[in-house]
């Protein structure tokens, strides 16, 4: 497996050269992740309801625990902020509140550090910062730091249990033969993570709403949570709208919804030739988008991401100006990199967030998902053909994903911070590590039949249901746990 050095000292120009040629094949994906929703934009539900309900597993494990984000967790460090900001950053967009200086102040000094805490070899113990915890709970337990452990439990449904699996992602449908990837459950090195119970979840989110905002993967994500949840009860679709991107969920016998809201870019957007979805769209970074915006207030629980739509060809605005582009033919316009328009459309995210007058909910920023391929770009016979996780120590992320990351924890200490001084609770599931340790987790050429013309041979980006993407939903179980408890 490839092991990037991370480079701390890379200049402007290098770093656009360097980070186009890494990344140049990500805009095609980048196009195929959008071509499926479209390929894929309704939810293909098996039609048949199962007739017998498997009944609802009782303890799984039964492990409590009341602990809370780690002191070591990287999130801490964001304070430091890495010279890379600055090249894709005009200065006087940088929000930096005043009281934000001495951290910077102190970042300079600590980033020889940096290293060794982006690669996670385990913390320093000197974490300067307090966002990202709950209300008083233990907060030794770092729930994203740890290993996949074995787990005969799994899985908890199957393609003929659960009705929610879209075609793309019913991975035994298309013939996957081996099924130990199913066999995985995360374990925090601190503390357990129980596996999600569907009987204590919906009494948890009894009388409660629960929004997704983001692109195909947040939809993969919802997937998984009706799934789990249908060994106990099913929803009814009480969507208001007949757009197939936005749809709601009802659970009558326990009063809970959940909602998705179509959004890849969490930003207003513009296509710039209506009927051709693969020319570039235009990326309005400073605009709300208000087909989420003005939803959100009423719910208890958002959780919101995105990703590798940054990757496409696209147009920048600012105030309707244009500020840039990702790979518009265009010379005339300033090339920026993917982290310029992911880093303004998480700002604006959060900057519509905190404006919410009325809002009482608890936000989820689930974090930048690394894709999986090996051997080639996903169009040049790139595939994720691994059956089993990575450990910890044999997997490094390579530094495209890296900066999206780094770029996301840095909008979000700011989004998070603001957000507190305005009574709104933001906090991070973060994801990225522990799905860069699944390789073995994505369709691959198991999201198709093998002789259908589809457009990417081997999908590394989504993920089978049942697989690793279930575990999101024991994080989410835990995570809305230690905040009601700190309520
Ligand atoms: C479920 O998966 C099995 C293989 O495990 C496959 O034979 C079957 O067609 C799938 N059923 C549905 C409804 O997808
Ligand atoms: C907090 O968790 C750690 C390990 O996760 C444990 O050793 C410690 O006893 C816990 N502290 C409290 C107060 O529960
Ligand atoms: C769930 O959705 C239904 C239909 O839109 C609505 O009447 C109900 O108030 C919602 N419940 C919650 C808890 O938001
Ligand atoms: C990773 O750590 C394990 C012990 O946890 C060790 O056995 C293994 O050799 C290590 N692998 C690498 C690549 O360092
Ligand atoms: C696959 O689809 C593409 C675009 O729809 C088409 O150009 C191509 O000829 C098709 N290939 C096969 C083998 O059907």
């Amino acid at each position: 497996m490839k092991v990037h050095a991370i480079n701390e000292g890379k200049t402007q120009l290098s770093t656009r050269r360097k980070t186009s040629s890494k990344i140049a094949h990500l805009v095609a994906l980048a196009l195929i992740v959008t071509i499926i929703p479209i390929y894929y934009p309704y939810i293909h539900y098996i039609l048949e309801k199962p007739t017998a309900i498997p009944s609802p597993i009782d303890n799984l494990l039964n492990v409590q625990t009341t602990t809370t984000l780690s002191r070591h967790h990287p999130i801490y460090r964001s304070h430091i902020i890495p010279t890379t900001q600055k090249e894709d950053d005009d200065p006087k967009l940088v929000v930096v509140p005043p009281e934000k200086k001495e951290h910077r102040k102190r970042g300079r000094r600590k980033r020889g550090r940096r290293e060794a805490v982006l690669k996670r070899t385990g913390g320093d113990g000197d974490g300067d910062g307090d966002v990202g915890g709950g209300g008083g709970g233990n907060k030794s337990c770092d729930l994203f730091s740890g290993e996949w452990v074995e787990n005969p439990e799994g899985p908890y449904y199957t393609n003929t249990t659960c009705w929610a699996i879209q075609e793309h992602q019913n991975c035994m449908k298309f013939g996957r033969p081996d099924q130990d990837f199913l066999k995985w459950r995360w374990k925090p090195n601190e503390c357990e993570l129980p596996v999600l119970d569907p009987v204590q979840f919906l009494e948890m989110m009894r009388g409660k709403s629960l929004a997704f905002v983001g692109d195909s993967v947040a939809r993969n994500h919802m997937q998984s949570l009706l799934c789990l949840l249908s060994r106990v009860a099913y929803p009814n679709d009480v969507s208001t709208s007949s757009d197939q991107n936005f749809r709601r969920w009802e659970y009558p016998d326990y009063n809970f919804n959940i909602s998705i809201f179509w959004s890849p870019y969490l930003v207003n957007t513009d296509r710039t030739d209506r009927n051709d979805i693969t020319k570039p769209f235009k990326l309005y970074l400073d605009e709300f988008d208000e087909s989420w915006t003005s939803q959100i207030e009423q719910f208890d629980y958002v959780i919101i991401s995105a990703g590798q739509w940054f990757f496409r060809p696209t147009m920048f605005y600012s105030n309707r100006f244009i500020i840039g582009c990702l790979y518009c033919p265009e010379s005339s316009i300033r090339h920026r990199p993917s982290t310029f328009s992911y880093r303004r459309a998480w700002r604006t995210a959060f900057r519509a967030i905190n404006s919410l007058k009325n809002f009482k909910g608890i936000v989820f920023l689930r974090s930048f998902v690394p894709s999986h391929f090996e051997g080639g770009h996903w169009d040049k016979g790139g595939d994720c053909v691994r059956t089993k996780p990575f450990k910890s120590n044999e997997s490094v992320m390579e530094d495209y994903s890296l900066e999206m990351y780094k770029t996301q924890l840095q909008e979000y200490r700011i989004g998070e911070r603001e957000g507190r001084k305005n009574g709104v609770k933001i906090t991070i599931m973060d994801m990225t590590q522990v799905m860069q340790l699944r390789p073995d987790g994505h369709p691959s050429k198991y999201g198709h039949w093998p002789l259908q013309n589809v457009t990417m041979a081997n999908d590394c980006v989504h993920w089978c249901l049942p697989g690793p993407i279930d575990a999101w939903n024991d994080f989410l179980m835990e995570l809305i746990k230690r905040e009601e408890s700190g309520r």
